[in-house]
């Protein structure tokens, strides 16, 4: 049984780690243990049980609470923070009783209640084995006959073993220049990334890792995780004057309140952490299982190379174009079609038509239907844009419904890209939205959307909430998970992608309703490298989006341009009508090749052989599960002259197996490949692909 319990321990174990903590003799639900899987239960150490220092700091100031409550005299950053009906603003927990779940995924749950008032926590586990994860999540109730407020309820606090010379890699960006990694040391104090932008955000991923500052790659201890979450999060790194590092992580509770009414609970969204003893590769490929197997709607569905229309014909979208672009794009062997934005009524450009979701009557005189079916006939798929949380104030939506937006009165309502939010927090909001997408899904034959989410939030009030306004921060995303959800029940095999201008909303919470995210608008090979790069850390590469498009195009070759788009979901975004024959014919040829590999890098193994953000010639490898096949990609970006491209050294390969490579003569062992590895040269902005094959034995 992978959870139990022995002496004063709780223990937690995946396939490979240990995981455990348990009430000390001070009553205080004390962390033990996060590492590798141990062989006997006596090997997990008792639950720590510190002295006060002085009187200056109580005995929980020392002690690495599995989730940090307010109480006494400790001064250490709690996971939880309320209001009591009478003032009161600590919780004095005391352990209540256990319950143990053994399936479909092994279940903690260990209640708590406050020694005096009638609120009650559980502190919720599950593991997935398989992967190496734990996911946490907190519930709070109010049993009293009064309201109560929460400020801060994070999901769940990480303690690392006992040591305060720890780094934390984490991932930060902005628009079109997303997911660069990070490496800061933890300095005593707290280190925070955030998002309060009402998504996930462009700017900091919800995910970290931690090492002891010499983890690499392909070597040493990494503890990993993050929020599945897609509003406000928050992740504080600490590290005390009592060399204790830990991480509290969970729903950001800047601008947060949320008034608990009697009777009524409040869940977190999951927190999720895992180790690994082989570096940030296994920690990445561990995730990548995770999402694929347990997270995904469709996560066993290959994804087909789609043609998108937004960079062809940006607003300028009608039957005639899209049918034109539509036939080459079968000529091609593209396998779904997709109309991104500018269809829908009144949107000649993005001053207006938010909210309208009706196709424009002068764009598509017939309505969406002929497209379709000529699209069909085509052999493809039909997949369409939308961006169902907006509203242009020039919409008919807005002009009935002013009231329906994200705003505070009396103050200017700020516009980005022309738009305003609608408050998906509302009922009737949510129910009209619905109803309008549900329309489109039921007349058409739509077998794929891409939901984007074009700005960040501004004035973020409710006028007219039923509770506090703070609330809006997590009924808004609540409101978008329920639209979504519903809509994904009653659409069941429509594949949905997560946009928001670019990768503004790319999280695992955002993955239990959207098989694939769209990772950048910038679309040019070569940055585009180093962005999927640190995508790659948290997300697999059937889940990354990636088209082939013009961007670069005078500089860089569409072979290159294909071969990185070919490391994820490949996808074409050119302008097909200025692609010339043999440009049509090459795109032909490699869309083909992609569609025999494509099974291998969707839902094979990764390993990033060479960084693309630190050096000019990257390289990665995806390996199928058996490890029996594999497809290599090459780059060579700019290098200064004279050089020569590095010597490759593959990973993953079964060491005494013999496999061939293509472009090489000799068949030679995976160690051989690995440990002495291969030498492909290339030009500046030149790309290789190279299948491997082991060798029949
Ligand atoms: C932002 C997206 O990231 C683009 O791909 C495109 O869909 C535009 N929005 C359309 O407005």
């Amino acid at each position: 049984m992978p959870i139990f319990r022995h002496n004063s321990l709780w223990i937690l174990e995946t396939a490979a780690s240990g995981y455990a903590f348990g009430l000390n003799p001070a009553g205080l639900l004390a962390h033990a243990y996060w590492g590798p899987r141990l062989p006997f239960p006596s090997d997990y150490p008792l639950p720590p049980n510190p002295a006060p220092w002085a009187s200056f700091n109580g005995a929980g100031q020392l002690t690495p609470e599995e989730y940090a409550t307010y109480a006494g005299p400790k001064y250490t950053d709690p996971s939880i923070l309320l209001t009591l009906p009478d003032g009161v603003r600590d919780l004095v927990l005391t352990y209540e009783d256990e319950q143990i779940v053994p399936s479909p995924q092994p279940e903690l749950h260990l209640h708590f209640r406050d020694a005096h008032y009638p609120v009650k926590l559980t502190l919720h586990y599950r593991l997935y084995e398989d992967c190496d994860l734990i996911e946490r999540w907190v519930t709070l109730s109010n049993q009293g006959p009064e309201p109560l407020i929460i400020s801060r309820l994070f999901s769940a606090l990480w303690n690392l073993p006992p040591g305060d010379n720890y780094r934390l890699t984490h991932l930060t960006g902005r628009w079109l220049d997303e997911m660069h990694l990070r490496r800061d040391q933890l300095t005593h104090g707290i280190k925070t990334i955030e998002s309060r932008r009402l998504t996930s955000s462009h700017h900091h991923a919800p995910w970290f890792a931690v090492d002891d500052g010499r983890a690499t790659e392909d070597h040493g201890q990494v503890w990993f995780g993050g929020l599945a979450w897609s509003g406000n999060w928050k992740l504080a790194a600490e590290v005390t004057d009592f060399q204790s590092t830990r991480l509290n992580i969970g729903l950001n509770d800047w601008d947060f309140a949320w008034t608990l009414p009697p009777g009524e609970s409040f869940t977190t969204p999951a927190a999720f952490a895992g180790i690994t003893l082989a570096g940030f590769g296994a920690a990445s490929r561990l995730l990548h299982d995770h999402i694929r197997d347990h997270i995904l709607p469709h996560g066993k569905t290959l994804h087909k190379v789609l043609y998108n229309s937004w960079e062809a014909t940006l607003f300028d979208v009608d039957e005639p174009s899209q049918t034109r672009l539509a036939e080459v794009a079968a000529d091609m062997g593209i396998e779904l079609f997709v109309m991104d934005d500018g269809w829908f009524h009144g949107r000649k450009d993005d001053h207006a038509g938010l909210g309208d979701w009706w196709p424009d009557e002068k764009k598509f005189p017939a309505g969406l239907a002929p497209l379709i079916e000529r699209v069909n006939a085509l052999g493809m798929d039909f997949g369409l844009w939308i961006e169902p949380e907006m509203v242009n104030p020039d919409s008919d939506l807005y002009r009935a419904h002013p009231d329906w937006v994200i705003h505070f009165p009396n103050r200017e309502r700020s516009e980005c890209r022309n738009q305003l939010i609608l408050n998906f927090a509302r009922p009737d909001v949510q129910e009209v939205v619905f109803s309008r997408i549900d329309k489109l899904l039921t007349d058409h034959n739509i077998v794929f959307i891409k939901w984007d989410m074009n700005r960040n939030v501004s004035e973020p009030g409710w006028p007219g909430a039923p509770g506090d306004q703070r609330e809006i921060w997590v009924r808004y995303v609540q409101g978008l998970y329920a639209v979504w959800g519903r809509l994904a029940e009653r659409h069941p095999r429509v594949i949905w992608q997560s946009c928001s201008g670019g990768g503004g909303r790319g999280d695992l919470g955002i993955l239990r309703l959207a098989d694939q995210i769209w990772v950048s608008d910038n679309t040019a090979a070569t940055s585009r490298l180093a962005i999927q790069e640190g995508f790659s850390h948290i997300f697999p590469a059937n889940v990354m989006e990636a088209w082939v498009t013009d961007a670069g195009k005078e500089l860089i070759p569409l072979e290159f341009r294909f071969h990185v788009s070919m490391c994820g979901s490949l996808g074409i975004g050119g302008h097909l009508l200025h692609w010339s024959e043999a440009d049509r014919a090459l795109a032909a040829a490699l869309i083909a090749q992609y569609k025999e590999i494509r099974p291998i890098i969707q839902f094979g193994d990764q390993y990033r052989l060479r960084s693309a953000q630190e050096t000019a010639c990257p390289a990665v490898l995806y390996l199928n599960k058996e490890k029996t096949e594999g497809v290599l990609f090459a780059f060579r970006i700019l290098m200064q002259y004279p050089s020569t491209t590095p010597r490759l050294h593959l990973q993953g390969l079964i060491p005494n197996r013999q496999y061939q490579i293509e472009g090489f003569e000799q068949p030679r062992s995976g160690a051989a490949w690995m440990a002495d590895g291969l030498q492909i040269d290339l030009n500046d902005l030149q790309s290789t692909l190279r299948r491997i094959k082991a060798v029949p034995s």
